[in-house]
């Protein structure tokens, strides 16, 4: 019998490329998603629970129907200039909707969380590339909600037993290589899709937000990671944990940084067409640099990223994307 492992956020982006690898480690994910974000036809790999993290029925429901051996923990929102405008919004989801799926672990006596941090909680980081020691400072609400779940996690760790991964991502990108899935965020702003999308007519021109940074260029400098190597580090966590690991919070990046036009360039080379750009003031919050030391991940999960070089990821967006605009002008369509 495969093992059950339930996604939240299973339909998101992460989530479905992370329920694509368990799949192919031989797992049953179970999706759990309100579809707020997610897309039903991203949840292909197991069944998809359409509920919400708020509704403990519900979520006590899922771990009766099924025997759930570990979460993996991606449902939240995500949206870091949001917010800073309503950190209401994103202590409800992020922090009280997590302690209700803690509640209902723990009703359930499932002791296995992989959960979603991020380079956020680092806040201005002192030191690049940033060690998973260094001061955890959030400068907006996202990362503050995020530093408090790893917090909420070591303290269940201690009292209950709770075994937990705080994976800090870096900077998400890239599509599965196969095709089958990618990023389809609305709205988007990540930088590689709305390069991409500019790239092939779907936008009239892309923002390059601060060109005065203390960086070579003076455009940001961000590290990152493709989603399918994120997806593997879930699966070993995973494992790490239902093997008996304890507590742990790892970066997930690769090391090295690009910076905005760097990315543009890259764009331009693997899809052949111009990105039309526009430049205007630095985003407030948005540091220079975010690099991760990517040391602990390989001594730990013997992880090491495969898909990350800045090419294969921006290679594997501009196929994802371009073909969803080939089925019918939109990217938001049900791949076959
Ligand atoms: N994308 C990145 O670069 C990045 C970097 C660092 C951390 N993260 C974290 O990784 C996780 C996944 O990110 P993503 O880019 O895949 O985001 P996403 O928006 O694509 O996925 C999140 C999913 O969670 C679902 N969801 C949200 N609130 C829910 C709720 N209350 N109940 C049920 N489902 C709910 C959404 O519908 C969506 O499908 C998030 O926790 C995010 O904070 C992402």
């Amino acid at each position: 019998m495969k093992k059950v492992i339930l996604v939240t956020g299973g339909a998101g982006y992460i989530g479905s490329h992370t329920a694509k690898a368990l799949s192919g480690a031989g797992y049953l994910p179970i999706a759990f998603d309100n579809l707020v974000y997610g897309h039903r036809w991203a949840a292909r790999w197991g069944p998809l629970c359409e509920a919400d993290l708020a509704d403990l029925v519900a979520l006590r429901q899922v771990f009766r129907d099924y025997k759930v051996e570990g979460v993996i923990h991606f449902a939240a929102f995500a949206y870091v200039g949001e917010s800073m405008a309503h950190p209401e919004k994103y202590f409800r989801n992020n922090v009280v909707n997590t302690l209700n799926l803690l509640e209902a672990m723990q009703a359930a006596d499932v002791r296995n969380i992989v959960f979603s941090s991020t380079c956020a909680t680092y806040g201005l980081p002192s030191e690049i590339p940033i060690p998973e020691n260094h001061a955890q400072h959030p400068i907006n609400p996202y990362g503050e909600s995020k530093l408090f779940i790893e917090r909420v996690l070591h303290w269940h760790h201690v009292a209950h037993g709770l075994r937990y991964a705080a994976l800090r991502y870096f900077n998400a990108a890239g599509a599965d290589p196969d095709g089958e899935i990618g990023e389809d965020h609305d709205p988007e702003t990540h930088l590689i899709p709305l390069a991409i999308e500019t790239a092939l007519g779907k936008r009239d021109c892309l923002e390059i937000m601060g060109t005065d940074y203390p960086t070579p260029d003076g455009t940001a400098i961000r590290d990152y990671i493709h989603v399918t190597d994120l997806a593997t580090a879930h699966v070993r966590a995973l494992e790490k944990l239902l093997a008996g690991g304890a507590g742990f919070c790892i970066n997930l990046g690769t090391g090295q940084g690009h910076s905005v036009r760097q990315v543009i360039e890259m764009v331009q080379k693997v899809g052949g067409s111009e990105v039309a750009t526009r430049e205007s003031p630095r985003r407030p919050g948005d540091p220079p640099i975010l690099v991760a030391a990517p040391i602990r991940a390989g001594e730990v999960l013997d992880w090491h990223p495969r898909h990350s070089e800045l090419s294969t990821i921006i290679e594997t967006a501009w196929n994802w994307h371009e073909r969803q605009r080939g089925k019918n002008g939109s990217q938001h369509t049900i791949p076959s």
